[in-house]
């Protein structure tokens, strides 16, 4: 049976029946979506909360980095990507697993498509909550920490706290280059923490917001460039707990391994084959 097609409208019957359960393919996937590989931060929570759950993991690294793009640029790929990926693989579910996307597009990603759609956005609420001296950091792309969104969850969450902000797109290649198996200089790792902490009142920061998907997956070096004051939170864990709610009653059949999707056929790509095996993805494709 075909995962899509609208439920029936509550007027259709007595009672709004739950049709999660039944008319939800089995063997429909939950699709994940990153520029790169730093939704994979976001897919092991997935993974935590959703053990059975068929995956595909599709990442843009044709168009990586998205966080020194326009906004215009950024919609303009993750809708028609999106567009062709959910056409192909008619996910159950879309998680845009990164920041940058998400804080851009996921408005008008969630009006042009009928799936229902998760989006990743810094986890400003529960810094607010954590910090003790009232100065959270927050660590982003370019885009992110320039978008609107942020500010209204700063406003929203954030009130009578300081945000610092900073760009730390060093981090996103440090990433890429991590999960390839090559090294990463600790100088990068402290490049990223000495700016978050060069901004005025930057050193009473005690909580970072790691804003995008790629910066989990440094957390442990990053932990070392800050010093053992610093607390991180990230939005991976609250994403896997709404992904979890909105199909919840779902049944969940692997008809076939999981899988990583990729927009560019670059070289690089098979240096990931341990780091994709690692988090369950077992098989690569090209769009
Ligand atoms: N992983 C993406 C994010 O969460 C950004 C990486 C990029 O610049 O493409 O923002």
């Amino acid at each position: 049976m075909s995962t899509f097609g609208k439920l029936p409208a509550p007027s259709d019957a007595q009672a709004p029946p739950d049709t999660r359960a039944f008319v939800i393919d089995p063997a429909s996937p939950i699709l994940l979506f990153d520029s790169g590989v730093g939704g994979l931060s976001v897919l092991a929570e997935v993974r935590k909360a959703l053990p059975d759950a068929p995956i595909i993991y599709a990442a843009d690294n044709a168009g990586l980095p998205y966080g020194t793009k326009t906004e215009a640029q950024v919609a303009a790929r993750v809708a028609g990507l999106l567009g062709r990926m959910t056409e192909r693989f008619r996910p159950r579910l879309v998680c845009i697993a990164c920041n940058t996307a998400s804080t851009i597009a996921l408005g008008m990603v969630r009006e042009v498509l009928e799936v229902p759609i998760v989006g990743t956005v810094p986890a400003i609420k529960p810094a607010a909550a954590m910090t003790k001296t009232g100065t959270i950091g927050l660590l982003g792309t370019e885009a992110t920490i320039r978008q609107g969104y942020v500010d209204r969850l700063e406003g929203e969450f954030a009130g009578g706290k300081r945000l610092l902000r900073a760009a730390a797109p060093e981090l996103v290649e440090a990433a890429e280059a991590r999960l390839r198996g090559k090294p990463v200089s600790t100088d990068v790792l402290a490049r990223g923490a000495d700016r978050l902490r060069a901004l005025p009142g930057g050193d009473a920061i005690d909580t970072v917001v790691l804003a995008c998907t790629h910066f989990p997956l440094l957390e442990a070096e990053l932990a070392e460039a800050f010093g053992p004051d610093v607390a991180f939170v990230h939005g991976a864990p609250g994403i896997a707990r709404r992904i979890a709610f909105l199909t919840q009653g779902q049944s969940f059949v692997r008809a076939e391994p999981d899988s990583a999707l990729f927009t560019g056929d670059d070289q690089d790509v098979a240096a990931l084959g341990p780091a994709l095996s690692d988090h369950g993805l077992t098989r690569i494709h090209f769009l």
